[in-house]
């Protein structure tokens, strides 16, 4: 097969939805249906040994929590799959943004009763800021929900996304009883099972005027699904592929994970509509999937998951060529060829060692401490892959040394925990005070924990009242001269040595944006 076969037949994607709304769920039965499992329970039971085989770090054991992004790949249909985990925790938010990053497609998990929530909503803001395309599915239908119309308006108006149902539903909770495919134009009977697949239990209903119909569902649903046609038809605009593989329109779909219903569906429609792997831009060019050389960035690093070996595993998304073990990459940052001989392919709950890899594909590279997120490794090109930014954080905490004896295990645990993204690290150049910003509270513990476990090093944390950090850049060179000059004491520097302000409140940031009209504020290292 040659290399633009191997990009055709791969989908890499991520879920995305607020916590309790069913990702596991619907990752298990994505991985059932696709025949990656045998059996409906397997992930939710595999949680827990999962844990113990591939959670790395302890404080995840404790906590119960998963914050680990693992990779799920499968074969479904001639096509190769990869389902990118993202941790549902929300104080883990920045590592799902990274995640976003190394996906081309998501699938958006709504719960029918809750309808869209907060971490939905900043999810998508990020899917929205590389025109990611999104399929939605509206699940949990065996409960009494919200109205249909209702949820898909909702979506319009908080997700900022145009809609077009693909399946709909037949009543709702007690009376549910299936979901016309506007897809396929067939039936299917709702059988709540959390163990049956209906696989073949389509019917075929061509024409929504059929009597069939009646037969099936009974007249007055016969009637009601038929109005629901006409309706849908009449204030939506036809599917169109090309809107949504550019992120204007999200194609929805309904069901129940839990009871494998509408699941199959959502699949056989992904395969069909969802983008394989396509160009992405350093910041020297854009580069395809189909030239020959590799090119690849690091979204994620998990670290010393055996205490006796400092060892870290890298997750690089290959964006071109073919990755070949043993080969000499290029590292943009350090200027330096590095040699991997143990890198690992991610097939549904395994790991396995793998000789190549292609574009769509995510491989985790064993690493001493050479690789940080958003890395670049090439055949010796020098362009770094952009689009893999920081956010600015919500909470914001000074480091207080409490062993003077241990500094130096400190600043290296830092530096290391920065790496993985655990959080992000800014450095006043007044009294160079250390400050470490987060998404969530739950990282200042896992911190703490770790530093302490890993490093031997022990420190606390002084709640600091910072509203945001914002990067800031002019054209005019001498005004931002003088914005540093005059805000010297509010300035650090992030992990990459860039300059960043950091605003206190809101308000003063306003006045400060007033004062300094010629200065750019952005809540995103990249803009
Ligand atoms: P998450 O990863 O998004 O956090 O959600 P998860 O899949 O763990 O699902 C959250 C809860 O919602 C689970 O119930 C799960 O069984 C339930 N659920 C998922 N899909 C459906 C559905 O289609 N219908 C209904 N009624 N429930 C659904 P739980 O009580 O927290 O766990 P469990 O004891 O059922 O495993």
């Amino acid at each position: 097969m040659n290399l633009v076969e191997e990009i055709h037949k791969r989908k890499t994607f991520g879920i995305i939805s607020h916590p309790d709304a069913g990702k596991t769920t619907l990752t298990e039965k994505l991985l059932l249906f696709g025949g990656a499992i045998k059996t409906a329970g397997a992930v939710k039971s595999n949680k827990i040994t999962q844990h113990a085989a591939s959670d790395f770090m302890e404080i995840e054991k404790q906590r119960g929590i998963s914050v680990s992004t693992s990779v799920m790949g499968f074969d479904y249909k001639e096509l190769k799959i990869n389902l990118l985990d993202t941790p549902g925790h929300q104080d883990f938010a920045e590592d799902t943004y990274r995640t976003l990053t190394a996906v081309d497609s998501v699938v958006m998990l709504i719960d029918c009763v809750k309808g869209v929530e907060i971490q939905t909503e900043k999810l998508m803001e990020v899917c929205r800021m590389r025109s990611t395309p999104v399929i939605s599915f509206i699940n949990k239908l065996d409960r009494e929900g919200r109205d249909p119309y209702e949820l898909l308006d909702e979506i319009e108006d908080k997700l900022n996304i145009k809609v077009r149902p693909l399946s709909w539903p037949i009543g709702m909770g007690k009376s549910f009883k299936g979901v016309y495919s506007l897809y396929t134009k067939k039936l299917m009977l709702f059988t709540p099972s959390k163990t049956k697949i209906n696989i073949d239990d389509y019917i075929e209903i061509a024409d929504i005027n059929d009597k069939k119909l009646d037969k099936y569902i009974g007249e007055k649903d016969a009637a009601k699904l038929r109005d629901d046609v006409e309706l849908i038809d009449g204030i939506y605009p036809e599917f169109d592929i090309d809107e949504y593989r550019t992120g204007q329109v999200a194609p929805v779909f309904f069901g129940s994970a839990v009871n494998n219903f509408g699941v199959q569906e959502l699949l056989d429609c992904f395969i069909d509509i969802a983008p394989y792997p396509k160009p992405r831009h350093t910041d020297e060019r854009e580069i395809l999937p189909s030239e020959d050389k590799f090119t690849g960035f690091v979204f994620k690093i998990h670290a010393n998951m055996d205490p006796r070996h400092r060892n870290r595993i890298a997750f690089v998304r290959i964006c071109s060529g073919m990755f070949e073990r043993k080969k000499n990459y290029y590292h943009v940052r350090h200027d330096k060829n590095l040699r991997f001989s143990n890198a690992t392919a991610f097939m549904a709950q395994n790991k396995e060692t793998i000789d190549e890899a292609f574009p769509g594909d995510i491989i985790g590279l064993y690493d001493t401490g050479n690789l940080k997120i958003g890395d670049t490794l090439t055949e010796g090109e020098k362009g770094m892959f952009k689009g893999i930014p920081s956010f600015s954080p919500e909470i914001f905490k000074e480091v207080e040394n409490l062993d003077a004896m241990k500094s130096k295990q400190l600043d290296k645990g830092l530096r290391q925990l920065m790496d993985e993204g655990v959080a992000q690290l800014f450095t006043f150049e007044m009294g160079a005070r250390r400050v470490v910003g987060t998404v969530g509270q739950l990282q200042f513990d896992v911190i703490q924990h770790r530093l302490q476990h890993e490093y031997g090093a022990t420190c606390r944390f002084r709640p600091m009242n910072l509203y945001k950090a914002c990067w800031f850049a002019s054209k005019n060179k001498k005004k931002l001269e003088e914005f540093i000059k005059s805000k010297y004491r509010h300035i650090a520097k992030d992990k990459d040595g860039k300059l960043v302000f950091m605003a206190e409140t809101r308000q003063w940031l306003l006045m400060v944006q007033e004062n300094f009209p010629e200065i750019e504020f952005h809540f995103t290292s990249e803009f």
